[in-house]
């Protein structure tokens, strides 16, 4: 048997546009690289790294300051979809269903999630909820519409949860997001985030389910990975124990900000080379 590393470089993976049935039969495999984005630009960098970008709610709070994700709504999910549709080639959108846009009832769910795939491209909603969203989720499915599920701490139900702590400490905490977890892929769900909770009870749900478990602070034991790129690239300023930051680009954006500042003060920029000249002229 080779003892060679498996090639996970960016070009072992396929240069096709990644689809949910491609991200469920990765279960067990090669970890599911995943990273939350929603502007163009962004988009582009990531995609040839990621098998999924998630056009999280998130967007609520890292790009309009918002304190919780609950202020977003259909219209900015739908704005900054299309917008990361452009940048991504390869690898699968999800678009988050922001809160109030699916909880209310089954149809009104099928009704966000139709605009929100045929408006954007995306390819697949988020949904948070388990056990009481199985059977819209199950709606969803069989009408067409790919679903990503989210159990563990759910950050849309923080006032109703209790905060945004970590879940499943003590093992009396578990059952119950085993069963959302086990709901949500009875439901037809194409793979599940798993957010916040104790590693022995990540390793047990990736354990239990036939479909991905993809975690943000669930440890490494789950089948993929997902974080808030803001989060890691340092240009955020929260910065929970699972954030492991692979940049501090705050830091370089005040250097070049204040270079630019005092630049501008002392008539330093523009320089000549800044500068459009007459035509005909030399210089
Ligand atoms: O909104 C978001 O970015 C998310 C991820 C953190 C999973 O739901």
């Amino acid at each position: 048997m080779s003892t060679e590393p498996k090639d996970v470089s960016v070009d072992a993976r396929p240069k096709r546009q990644q689809t949910a049935k491609n991200i469920a039969q990765m279960k067990g495999g090669t970890p599911i690289v995943c990273l939350t984005a929603y502007i163009t630009p962004m988009a582009a960098r990531l995609d040839k790294y990621c098998d999924l970008l998630l056009v999280g709610d998130s967007v609520g709070m890292v790009l309009y300051g918002l304190e919780s994700t609950l202020g977003v709504d259909v219209e900015t999910m739908i704005r900054h979809g299309r917008a990361v549709c452009r940048g991504a080639k390869q690898a699968l959108v999800v678009v988050d269903m922001p809160f109030g846009s699916y909880e209310e009832s089954r149809e009104l769910a099928f009704r966000n999630a139709a605009r929100i795939l045929s408006e954007t491209g995306a390819g697949a909603v988020k949904l948070e909820g388990g056990v009481e969203l199985a059977d819209t989720i199950k709606f969803l499915t069989r009408r067409g519409i790919p679903v990503l599920g989210h159990v563990g701490l759910m950050p849309q139900s923080v006032h109703t949860n209790g905060g945004y702590g970590a879940r499943g400490r003590s093992v009396d905490e578990w059952q119950p997001i085993l069963e959302d977890a086990k709901a949500v892929q009875d439901a037809g769900a194409f793979a599940v985030v798993l957010e916040g909770v104790a590693e022995p009870l990540a390793r047990k749900v990736t354990e239990e389910i036939a479909i991905p478990v993809i975690g943000i602070g669930a440890s490494n034991a789950c089948d993929g990975q997902i974080l808030v790129t803001e989060d890691m690239l340092g240009l955020f300023a929260i910065n929970p124990k699972f954030v492991k930051r692979y940049a501090e680009l705050a830091a370089g954006i005040e250097d070049a900000i204040d270079s630019y500042a005092r630049e501008v003060r002392t008539r330093a920029f523009p320089g000549e080379e800044h500068t459009y000249k007459m035509r005909g002229s030399n210089s």
